[in-house]
């Protein structure tokens, strides 16, 4: 048979691997896709979808009842479900609460990755079942769900919520909450990365965190949102550079977290004040829980970055990165304990 030239400079014989190549590849996707939210499997491997994020969740919460409630908190802006995960092996009331959130950020994929491995550990590991005995749980593995997907079906830099403006998409959610809503170190402009918002609490994601912890301000005793990139452990305040009341326990606290951290292996956090690290950025969700709402710790956690920008860390590094952070959180869990706990 005759090697026909024609068909090559035609590129037809290029074309036709490179889109069976791609269909082969998005057909994978979509199969991994469909088994993952029909088994309600986690993976800390790749980069989960939401899709298969609450299916995980929801699984847990049935297979077991004991410990784990799968709340919808609210929906975001495009209507996806907004799920925060309790746990708890307690009836108290009046047993401390750690509270986290995580994907906030949309392009943060580390940040739910992080949510997850807690809860997987707290879960799925038995060795950890003395951390839910003193302390709850709570925490939102995906408080962006629209931006989160839309940074993997179009732009995967994506930062912000998806609400449409009048010429651009979104408002930086770590913006858009209401303490000292719309100060220093965020704009106006609907187009800017940090638009605080038409008005504080614009968000109805950020207005669903703000409601849960309004709703349990006197037992939430560390809130932590989690970002990426950098690693820094950040505490108020972040509106302007003035140290809380209880800075000195900040401190101590977000240490503990590193030491824990550096211990097994992982690299180095600086902990430090927000606003002296990094400049201020008011509306931040951490001087919300701190200033509006009263909790007593409250943190911004950056997880170490990866990839060119730093925001797109290779999927093989995920274990790694939420392994040695998880034992910070242990560190965090501890000292709740310890200072909150009616152990
Ligand atoms: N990188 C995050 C952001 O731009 C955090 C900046 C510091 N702000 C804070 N509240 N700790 O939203
Ligand atoms: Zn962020």
């Amino acid at each position: 048979m005759k090697l026909n030239k024609d068909r090559r400079i035609e590129g037809y014989w290029l074309a036709t691997p490179v889109t069976f190549w791609t269909q082969k590849v998005q057909e994978e996707r979509r199969r991994k896709l469909r088994a993952r939210v029909e088994l309600g499997n986690v993976t800390f491997t790749e980069f989960m979808r939401h899709e298969e994020i609450n299916a995980y969740l929801l699984r847990l919460a049935q297979d077991y009842p004991d410990i784990v409630t799968a709340e919808v908190i609210g929906q975001s802006f495009e209507g996806r479900d907004l799920l925060l995960v309790k746990i708890s092996n307690g009836t108290d009331a009046n047993r401390p609460i750690i509270f986290a959130d995580a994907g906030i950020h949309a392009r943060e994929w580390i940040a739910p990755s992080m949510a997850l491995y807690i809860i997987n550990q707290l879960v799925e590991n038995p060795d950890n079942a003395n951390m839910y005995q003193n302390v709850d749980w709570a925490l939102i593995p995906v408080a962006n769900p629209d931006g989160y997907e839309f940074t993997h079906t179009d732009t995967r830099m994506w930062r912000k919520t998806r609400s449409p403006g009048t010429i651009c998409y979104g408002a930086d959610p770590n913006r858009n909450f209401g303490y000292h809503w719309g100060e220093s170190g965020s704009s106006s402009w609907q187009c800017s990365e940090i638009f605080y918002g038409r008005h504080s609490f614009s968000e109805v994601e950020t207005q669903a965190i703000r409601d849960y912890m309004l709703g349990y301000a006197d037992t939430i005793k560390l809130y932590i949102a989690i970002h990426s990139y950098g690693n820094w452990v950040l505490y108020p305040w972040s509106y302007a550079s003035a140290f809380p009341d209880n800075a000195d326990e900040h401190q101590t606290v977000g240490e503990l977290f590193n030491d824990a951290v550096v211990a097994v292996g992982g690299s180095n956090y600086t902990v430090g004040n927000s606003a002296q690290l990094l400049g201020t950025s008011a509306g931040c969700s951490d001087d919300y829980a701190l200033g509006g709402v009263g909790v007593n710790l409250a943190y911004t956690l950056e997880l170490p970055g990866g990839g060119s920008g730093g925001f797109d860390l290779p999927a093989e590094d995920i274990q790694t990165v939420v392994e040695q952070a998880w034992s910070g959180w242990q560190a965090f869990h501890r000292y709740v304990e310890d200072t909150y706990g009616n152990v």
